[in-house]
């Protein structure tokens, strides 16, 4: 049986990029075999977030897991930080990755740009090599992620194959499974940028808690290109956006979509798009207030889930660490 592995982290502004790249795709991998979906607590350290908030935005991630349909009698559910191996896996794999390799990595390249002190932090640096052992502690042979997160993915591929090389078949090397639908949601007010948690400029957004009269209106102000055909193409970056998003929410395929829109305006397509998303968003954010009001619960939840990944985390550490000398 094929094991499937993500996650998503704890920062606060889960958008619809988030849901439609990943979370909504998570659901569907459930019947396909065995699934941990997990949020990333320590790679959340890297921006410093308040202890206050890193606490209260973990339980709101389970509560979002549960909301978008992640079953926990089905899916191992878990934080990162409930379980040591990875990190210590973490540490061992740091041995063989180089700096040339994760100064390439694009997300670094970006962040470490854009932010000020915490652009520079080793954490952030060896942010890929903590989500190799995330991956490689487990086994996982498939890991469903946004397009953001395919060079990682080839990363741990090639950490795998190295170790592999040298000491014997120690890891599964895994794959990526990246939908063709939502799997890189653009900024509404610059189609040129991916929706971004760590994003200002937040009118390009939709997060998964805006009120639906800020989702319409974030619809309606959503840039558009020149010309007034509504179909996806390179050259429309901002309808090619929208006529995602709307077949990421609708579970229709774009050419559908153009079809039904071939002789109507931008106006009347995103005024649908918005009601679309608007109600697909309060459904989940219903099942979210249901979810996130019995805290016990999604401890327990994030307990159970810790236990079985441990199991299967040790197992694997125990392994590496006989296969490199470690006594
Ligand atoms: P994170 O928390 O940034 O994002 C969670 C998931 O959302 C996807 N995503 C998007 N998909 C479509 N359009 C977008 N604009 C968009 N923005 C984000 C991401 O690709 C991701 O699938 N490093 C990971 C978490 C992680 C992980 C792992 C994932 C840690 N260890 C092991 C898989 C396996 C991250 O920060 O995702």
């Amino acid at each position: 049986m094929k094991r499937i592995l993500s996650g998503v982290q704890a920062t606060g502004k889960l958008h619809i990029g988030n849901y439609l790249g990943a979370m909504k795709q998570w659901v569907k991998w459930q019947d396909k075999g065995e699934c941990i979906f997990f949020i990333p607590d320590l790679h959340s350290l890297n921006i410093r977030p308040k202890p206050q908030h890193l606490k209260n935005e973990t339980l709101n991630n389970v509560a979002w897991l549960l909301a978008c349909g992640i079953n926990p009698d089905k899916s191992i559910i878990y934080a990162q930080s409930h379980v040591s191996a990875n990190s210590e896996l973490c540490w061992i794999l740091n041995n063989y990755v180089t700096m040339g390799e994760l100064n390439r990595m694009t997300q670094f390249k970006e962040k470490s740009q854009k932010r000020g002190t915490t652009g520079q932090l080793v954490g952030l640096f060896d942010y890929p090599v903590l989500m190799a052992a995330d991956i490689l502690a487990y086994s996982a042979n498939i890991i469903p992620v946004g397009e953001d997160q395919r060079q990682h993915v080839e990363l741990t591929r090639d950490i795998a194959e190295r170790f592999n090389n040298i000491y014997g078949k120690t890891f599964i090397v895994p794959e990526a499974a990246i939908g063709d639908i939502g799997s890189r949601v653009m900024n509404l007010a610059d189609p040129e940028n991916k929706m971004s948690k760590s994003d200002n400029n937040q009118n390009g957004n939709v997060l998964l808690f805006d009120k639906p009269e800020t989702i319409k209106s974030k619809i309606a102000r959503a840039v558009t290109d020149s010309g007034s055909t509504i179909e996806a193409s390179d050259n429309k970056p901002a309808i090619t956006n929208l006529l995602q998003i709307y077949a990421g929410f609708s579970d229709r395929n774009v050419k559908e979509i153009e079809k039904k829109y071939a002789n109507k305006g931008y106006k009347e397509f995103k005024t649908n798009l918005a009601d679309l998303v608007a109600d697909k968003i309060s459904e989940l954010q219903k099942k979210f207030e249901k979810n996130r009001k019995n805290q016990e619960i999604l401890k327990k939840i994030l307990e159970k889930g810790a236990q079985k990944a441990n199991i299967i985390a040790s197992k694997k550490l125990v392994q590496v660490k006989e296969r490199i000398g470690l006594i």
